[in-house]
């Protein structure tokens, strides 16, 4: 995922430059170099030892240092990264940053680069709701640096809020989207998200419906479009905007559905994040039922609505390189996710526990299993942004492997 990439790691001073050391590990294993850069007050927290064997690479930290200078001068250190990141970035790295001050290695290397920057906080709660650090992050966020975290929780301060530096996992998701999103990896192909739930008349004022907000499946649509691909999306009735930069069809029923995602014409990556209501009217009323009092209240006969996702997945010439569905469950997730993949006949599940405890309906975050041929991945609990861009990334690698890749999973 990362192979080639050469990631630049500042390391502040911060409890959380002990998170780092899991970073690296993560980093390298997705295929990235990594090298580090530890501050003064960095190294009283993580010795450069340590960053050393995990990276196996030189650890920098002096920028008088001759030998430092004459091997790979701070400049050389900057340019030679794909990616900079700063993690912890304490407050103080922060202000440093947004002053623009040249004070140390840390410091100048993040001033002279002309690379992408990410930032991953780590500060008491007070800290980082300073009007000072709020203006800091501001004008930074300006000036193109990419934020991830910080976390809500328990702290080493004993204090508890917004401060705690995002876990190695969730920064290798944002480390993920960013580089790939900078490459435009789907320019030339097509996609199709479904997206929303469905609405089934009973009359002409009446439906069955259910709770989706179309929040994860338009932000899968944005993602891809990022990346370059040409994406229809097709939504169901939903409070969300029609995202930039791609073309949205709206419907409302599963039939409609349907239709539109065949009419959408032959495409690279199919991705059903819609909720497709399951049954439908088998004779919806042409005129409002009315109450008629002292009778039963009338039965409605339900019919099985369309499979989009089966349909889609069937194969043939015409069929996706990759379809792509998804599981709400609400218990056994991930076996009940194995057998959706198989049952449906598609590539990948994305499963997620939609229990009302975990808030993912109409939510803001979503903690997701992703079931393929190779096996089931857990994925952090991330934003469904983040989700959206890590799927995205995941299918532009699929779609750019070699024919003889894919028929090795
Ligand atoms: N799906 C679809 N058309 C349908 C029903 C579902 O395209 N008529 C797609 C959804 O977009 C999603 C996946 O199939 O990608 C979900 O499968 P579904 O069988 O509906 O499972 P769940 O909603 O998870 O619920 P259940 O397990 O009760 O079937």
């Amino acid at each position: 995922m990362l192979h080639g990439k050469r990631i630049l790691l500042i390391v502040a001073g911060g409890i959380a430059a002990f998170k780092s050391l899991e970073l690296i590990r993560r980093l390298r294993e997705r295929g990235a170099a990594v090298r580090c850069v530890l501050t003064d007050a960095g190294a009283r927290f993580v010795t450069p030892l340590s960053l050393q064997a995990l990276s196996e690479d030189r650890v920098y930290g002096d920028m008088f240092s001759l030998t430092d200078e004459s091997e790979m001068g701070h400049i050389q250190l900057s340019r030679d990264a794909d990616l900079l990141v700063v993690a912890p970035a304490t407050a103080n790295i922060l202000a440093r940053m947004a002053a623009g001050l040249a004070d140390d290695l840390a410091a100048t290397v993040l001033l002279a680069t002309d690379k992408p920057v990410l930032a991953a906080p780590a500060m008491n709660v007070r800290m980082w709701t300073h009007a000072a650090t709020v203006a800091n992050v501001e004008i930074l966020k300006k000036r193109g640096v990419t934020f991830v975290g910080p976390n809500d929780g328990a702290m080493a301060c004993n204090e508890h809020g917004p401060g705690r530096m995002s876990e190695p996992a969730e920064i290798v998701a944002a480390v993920e989207s960013m580089l790939v999103a900078t490459q435009r990896p789907l320019a030339g192909k097509r996609a199709l998200v479904t997206s929303g739930p469905t609405r089934e008349a009973i009359d002409p004022v009446r439906y069955i419906s259910n709770h989706s907000s179309g929040k994860q499946g338009h932000a899968i649509a944005a993602a891809l479009a990022r990346l370059g691909a040409e994406v229809t999306l097709v939504s169901g009735p939903v409070a969300v905007g029609d995202p930039a930069g791609l073309r949205t069809v709206h419907v409302e029923s599963a039939d409609q559905m349907l239709a539109a995602c065949l009419a959408a014409g032959r495409v690279d990556v199919a991705v059903c994040a819609a909720a497709v209501a399951d049954w439908k009217a088998a004779k919806p009323a042409g005129a409002k039922i009315k109450k008629k009092t002292g009778t039963q209240p009338p039965a409605i006969e339900l019919t099985p609505n369309p499979d989009i996702l089966a349909t889609l997945s069937k194969p043939g010439p015409g069929r996706p390189a990759l379809v792509v569905g998804f599981a709400a469950e609400t218990e056994d997730l991930v076996a009940n996710a194995i057998a959706k993949r198989s049952r449906k006949g598609c590539d990948w599940i994305v499963a997620n526990d939609v229990s009302p405890a975990t808030g993912t309906f109409g939510g803001e975050r979503n903690t997701v299993h992703l079931v393929s041929a190779e096996g089931v991945e857990a994925w952090p609990t991330l934003a469904k942004g983040d989700v959206a861009d890590r799927l995205a990334a995941r299918i532009a690698l699929h779609l750019g492997r070699p024919r003889s890749a894919e028929a090795a999973e």
